[in-house]
């Protein structure tokens, strides 16, 4: 089903566009059943079952769209499993993404290398692996792949809005608008094909213009590379796709329909992907850690956790906030809340709003937090990893 614009404001206006939908969490008595057995360090508990019904909804939402699961999101290989039992394909960053979708006997075909920046000897082993698709965002780049693989099949990461995004990714990468003319006509002479376009709206994406404006600005660069001879084929709407922790989102159905619609009038021969991470995996999982001790600071509550931003809870860095549950029942207080290790910047929180009662031991429950919390973590100050264990 498609949305026309005024029947879309008349959404926006009646705030019809968040998602209202009960969001699913993985059933707490696992973390509680978890916990019975021991405690050594943070985990996250995932239900495969959450990342397969997700997986669902994001094609019913958007059918002519093939999801590609961003591996960076959660590399398990048990969500990776999950997800190829869906008929999902994949984006990778690194090569060491590609070893563990190869070793899960993914075919190359649907592997897309989407890092616009890579090394020569990790494009060499992608194309040895046969690895077909591969992003740019710069001249460098696009010959740096012809010169290595002069028939790569090439999509181009285009600068799009990041507007209303918790994780903007705009500036680091996407050509330029003024820059794409000169990146055509390179690619025309090379005789490279450059066969697609891509964009990333950030991501936690709570804006869904964001997508109607990069499928516009795509729609133009085709009709650019077709009068340069080129043959786009491959529209790719990257991530973004937000989920529920204590901001209001949109539906994946709302940003679904402004999607359908942007793409209605691609011909059929044009191939649309998708690629997804936080979507697909966040909602399955509880993040689990514990208080390390607290104390007060100049007149301050503080506490400190045995996971912090070296231990998987980074994104709180950039302003995304999870909802935190614990065992106490006192009247919430404000306090700030640090990670374990020594480094000063290991700061979660300021004036997050606690029971008054926490202690040292209780416990800290993180729902929604699948996404880009274990994949980020590392053993800085010599803290271990925390452990994954999927349902
Ligand atoms: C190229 C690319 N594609 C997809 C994603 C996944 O984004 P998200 O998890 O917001 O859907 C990312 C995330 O950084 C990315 O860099």
């Amino acid at each position: 089903m498609q949305m026309h614009a005024t029947a879309l404001r008349k959404k926006v206006e009646a705030n019809e566009v968040f998602d209202t939908h009960p969001e699913v969490s993985l059933d707490f008595e696992h973390v509680r059943t978890a916990l019975k057995k021991s405690y050594s360090r943070p985990f996250l508990l995932v239900d495969s079952s959450i990342v397969r019904n997700k997986t669902r909804r994001f094609k019913i939402a958007m059918p002519r769209v093939k999801p590609h699961y961003a591996v960076k999101a959660n590399p398990h290989p048990r969500v990776l499993q999950t997800l190829i039992e869906e008929g999902v394909g994949f984006e990778i960053a690194s090569i060491s993404e590609l070893d563990l979708l190869i070793n899960l006997n993914v075919s190359p075909k649907e592997i897309y290398y989407s890092n616009p920046m890579k090394s020569r000897n990790y494009i060499e082993y992608a194309a040895s692996k046969g690895v077909e698709w591969y992003v740019f965002d710069s001249i460098e780049e696009l010959r740096k792949i012809v010169s290595i693989k002069p028939d790569a099949k090439m999509y181009l990461r285009i600068d799009t809005p990041n507007i209303g995004s918790d994780w903007p990714l705009a500036g680091k990468f996407g050509t330029h608008l003024s820059e794409i003319k000169e990146i055509i006509s390179e690619a025309a002479k090379l005789k490279a094909d450059l066969a697609g376009v891509t964009f990333h709206v950030g991501s936690q994406c709570r804006n869904p213009q964001n997508w109607r404006v990069g499928i516009e600005r795509a729609k133009k660069i085709f009709i650019s590379m077709r009068r340069a001879g080129l043959n786009p084929r491959l529209l790719n709407i990257g991530g973004g796709y937000p989920v529920r922790h204590i901001k209001p989102i949109p539906s994946i159905e709302i940003i679904g329909e402004i999607v359908n619609t942007a793409i209605a009038d691609l011909p059929e021969d044009v191939c649309i992907m998708a690629e997804p991470g936080r979507y697909l995996v966040s909602d399955s999982a509880y993040f689990v850690c514990r208080v390390v001790g607290t104390t007060t600071r100049k007149g301050k509550r503080w506490m400190y956790w045995d996971a912090g931003i070296f231990g998987g809870m980074i994104e709180v860095t950039e302003g995304l906030r999870y909802e935190i549950l614990t065992d106490r029942k006192g009247a919430c207080i404000p306090w700030d809340i640090a990670g374990p290790t020594c480094d000063s910047v290991d700061i979660l929180m300021r004036e997050e709003m606690l029971p008054s009662d926490m202690q040292e031991g209780d416990f800290i429950y993180i729902p929604n937090a699948g996404a880009y919390t274990t994949a980020y973590a590392c053993n800085f100050n010599g803290f271990p990893l925390p452990d994954v264990v999927v349902l």
